[in-house]
């Protein structure tokens, strides 16, 4: 029985993606453009047994209960429909990532997923069928199947919606300094955050026809190596994201008291005159965009008015398959 072992990396959006068109097959409602992180990620183990019966999920040592297990047996069909295999899967995952506190654990967890799943099932995908299947288990997997920057077009139907990298200007070293806040499990779930948020709230259409303007002017800005723009667009789609959910029904945010102040020491960082950009997720970690040349001086600008751990990161590699055994 083949035993395959894959390692994909988060990534994080600077043009957010934040709403489905359609639920059903995970297509967007606009398209986004992510860094892919090399020091958060996840090693997933798969292999499938000849005999049907329940898929075995364990998630950093401790075997998952049957409803936890669910999204990823549902994953799993959809990679048995397409490779024909038929028995139930083992999954052993660990998470080098703090959970569920919008470092996007679920991007590498599903990128990583789809690719030891299709091999161990004796598929090889190219980059971007793996890319429309990651989509299916969590949209922002879509990205984390490619290193470095990357689209995902959203697309019209399964065929047209998956990613692909996209080249930064050879001048430009991004950076990103995650600061940790807290790694508790969020409230509300990226999945029932953007549900309230497409169907209440009035700023949803006015976020993703920003944000759909604003993912081909990033691969623009991203070529020509132009920072200014590239953390301009990256604020402003986070804090269109949070501010459409702040004004859905009922109201919620990912925002805690310490990422304001986080998000004013960055402020204070660039006014400073330092190339230093915020942008946050489905929880209140705030991750800040800078380059290589820049990256010690924002590091010791922010350990002087912050007291969190901070984690600096360079863009991180496309998943790939680390282990196999027969
Ligand atoms: O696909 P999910 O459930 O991981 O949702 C991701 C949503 C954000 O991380 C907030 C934005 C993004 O584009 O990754």
């Amino acid at each position: 029985m083949l035993k395959v072992t894959a390692r994909a990396h988060t990534n994080i959006a600077l043009i957010k993606y934040w709403g489905k068109a359609d639920p059903e097959l995970m297509l967007p409602a606009n398209s986004s453009v992510s860094l892919t992180l090399d020091q958060f990620y996840a090693d997933t183990t798969v292999s499938f047994a000849a005999e049907t019966g329940n898929d075995t999920f364990v998630l950093d040592g401790v075997k998952q209960s049957p409803a936890a297990t669910q999204r990823i047996h549902q994953f799993l069909d959809l990679v048995r429909a397409r490779t024909g295999v038929r028995g139930s899967a083992t999954v052993r995952s660990v998470n080098h990532v703090p959970n569920a506190a919008g470092l996007a654990s679920s991007s590498s967890a599903f990128a990583a997923l789809a690719l030891a799943a299709t091999r161990a099932a004796g598929a090889e995908l190219s980059p971007r069928e793996l890319s429309r299947l990651a989509r299916r288990g969590s949209g922002s997997a879509t990205r984390s199947i490619f290193g470095g920057t990357a689209i995902w077009h959203k697309g019209h139907d399964d065929d047209s919606s998956f990613a692909e990298p996209v080249p930064t200007a050879p001048s430009l070293s991004l950076r990103m300094v995650a600061i940790l806040i807290d790694d508790r499990q969020k409230d509300v779930s990226s999945r029932d955050g953007m549900a309230r948020t497409v169907a209440t709230s009035p700023y949803f259409p006015v976020f993703a026809a920003t944000a759909e303007h604003d993912a081909p002017a990033m691969v623009a800005a991203l070529a020509q190596g132009d920072m200014e723009q590239i953390g301009q667009f990256t604020e402003r789609s986070a804090m269109m994201m949070h501010g459409a959910n702040m004004a859905a029904e009922p109201p919620f945010t990912y925002f805690a008291p310490a990422t304001l102040t986080a998000w004013a020491a960055v402020r204070a960082v660039r006014d400073a005159g330092l190339p230093a950009y915020a942008t946050m997720d489905a929880g209140p970690n705030v991750k800040v965009l800078t380059d290589a040349t820049h990256v010690d001086a924002v590091v010791a600008a922010l350990h002087a008015q912050l007291d969190n751990e901070l984690v600096v990161c360079a863009p991180g590699p496309a998943a790939s398959v680390i282990d196999t055994t027969e």
